[in-house]
């Protein structure tokens, strides 16, 4: 994992290149206010700080400055500097007016690899780009955002091959080690007597590969109860109802949920919120054998309602199911989860917005508004009661499937909701969990949708100050 705490320091007068940011309003006053050798150059490049992450570099007798164009020079988005900190010769930065604020999470994302894979390591001979900041105290807090993304594309870049269910419990106890928490783990003969839905969806794999129920337990008996779930489907084939290739190619992604999760733990953990935190990440993989789950198979599930399987590859739903349970079972105050839970939410909004399904609107208004404060998109979509009719069975209490694939999102969010009691504030993000394409700061491959924006929601309800 990159040391990002040694891209970002204290300003203690250290020398450092300045970074000039200026956006349309402010270019014209700050180029009139340069030296001719500046404006000769800008002129060069024909820079006019109108595109996005153009800059020029401003030499100075050995060596140089930087000037870079941004969208808002007086709100700066986090991703501003991911560019320059890709880009740039290896040294001491600082911005030359005010202070890099949110934007040092770019700065420390855009030197951030996913190189565990290729046996030449990315650029070695170029050194760290080190930002100087004269807003100590927040160091900590950008560097354990850089860490939490970090650690989601990570796991989810990381093939299935080399990332099962038991690799995912080793890095779930990774992060108790860290912090001190407690893990239980259940498997086995208990799995499929207490959990069956997780066990039925699991059966298919190979030992190594057997499904689990991942829990980590954390905080103060008093402090409210808070359970975060993700979807950890280490690999989606889709089961007996096997995905066509297309669809298959990305699947090793379908535990990008469980990786949000614990990415979230993580923070909460890291920064010591007041909360009882219980983190659940059902693991499987999504296999095909002969021990297979069928359709038309039904199972009771740990609530005790029937599910009849209409389609196997509607597996996330059933795995979440039997976590929501047993977290609310467990007295949890507030339920948040994670998944990579249908196509249908990129059908409706894209790669880049998580579908957000929420309980309460009170709870879901402030999660849009941490989501805009963080620049952490995603999308209120409803969890519209009349469409439940979509999940019936005719033979079993509900089907995993709706009748139509019309509003695949909205029937999986309401799949989930037969499983949290009425009353119990409940979040349900379904995220992509991948980029196509590259953006600045932000690697085409595995990454963390929508958890800067739950953290802060977390923050806001919970926090100290
Ligand atoms: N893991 C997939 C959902 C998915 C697919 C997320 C592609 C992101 C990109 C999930 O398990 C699934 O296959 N869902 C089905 C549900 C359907 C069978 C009711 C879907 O969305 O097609
Ligand atoms: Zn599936
Ligand atoms: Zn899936």
């Amino acid at each position: 994992m990159t040391d990002f705490s040694s891209l970002l320091v204290a300003d203690r007068g250290q020398s450092a290149r300045s970074i000039h940011l200026v956006d349309k309003a402010s270019f014209d006053d700050w180029a009139k206010g340069r030296p001719p050798e500046d404006r000769a150059l800008i002129a060069a490049h024909r820079f006019d700080a109108k595109s996005d992450f153009a800059f020029v570099i401003l030499p100075r007798g050995a060596d140089f400055e930087v000037v870079s164009a941004v969208k808002n020079a007086a709100e700066l988005s986090p991703w501003c500097l991911a560019k320059l900190a890709e880009s740039l010769a290896e040294g001491t930065y600082k911005v030359a007016v005010g202070e890099p604020g949110r934007a040092a999470l770019g700065w420390l994302l855009g030197q951030h690899r996913f190189d565990a894979f290729r046996s030449k390591k990315d650029q070695p001979e170029r050194g760290a780009r080190v930002l100087l900041t004269g807003d100590a105290a927040k160091i900590d807090e950008s560097v354990r955002l850089a860490e939490a993304t970090a650690l989601v594309r990570d796991l989810v870049n990381t093939p299935a091959a080399d990332l099962g269910p038991a690799e995912l419990e080793a890095a779930v106890r990774d992060e108790a080690k860290r912090f001190g928490a407690q893990v239980r783990v259940v498997a086995g003969e208990a799995l499929t007597k207490g959990y069956p839905l997780i066990a039925a969806v699991g059966a298919a794999a190979t030992d190594a590969r057997a499904p689990r129920l991942i829990e980590l337990e954390w905080g103060k008996d008093g402090d409210p109860r808070i359970a975060i779930v993700g979807k950890g489907v280490c690999f989606d084939s889709g089961g007996l109802d096997l995905k066509p290739a297309a669809g298959m190619r990305l699947m090793k992604k379908d535990m990008g949920g469980a990786a949000h999760a614990l990415a979230l733990a993580r923070l909460i953990m890291a920064e010591k919120l007041p909360v009882r935190l219980h983190l659940l990440i059902p693991a499987v993989e999504n296999a095909v054998s002969d021990e297979a789950y069928r359709p038309g198979d039904i199972i009771k599930s740990r609530k005790g309602l029937f599910i009849e399987i209409d389609n196997t590859d509607a597996e996330g739903r059933l795995i979440l199911a039997d976590a929501l349970t047993k977290a609310v079972e467990d007295g949890a105050e507030l339920i948040m989860d994670f998944a990579t839970l249908t196509g249908a939410a990129r059908i409706a909004l894209g790669p880049d917005l998580p579908a957000l399904f929420v309980s309460e609107d009170e709870l879901a208004g402030a999660i849009e508004s941490c989501a805009r404060g963080v620049v952490d998109p995603l999308w209120r979509m409803p969890l519209w009661e009349p469409y439940d009719e979509m999940l019936k069975s005719d033979i079993a209490d509900a089907a995993n499937a709706a009748s139509s694939p019309m509003a695949g999102c909205i029937t999986a969010a309401m799949f989930l909701k037969k499983f949290v009691p009425d009353g119990t504030p409940w979040a349900h993000l379904d995220t992509y969990a991948w980029r196509d394409a590259a953006k600045s700061g932000r690697p085409k491959g595995g990454d963390a949708l929508g958890v800067r924006a739950f953290f802060a929601a977390l923050q806001q309800r919970f926090g100290n100050g």
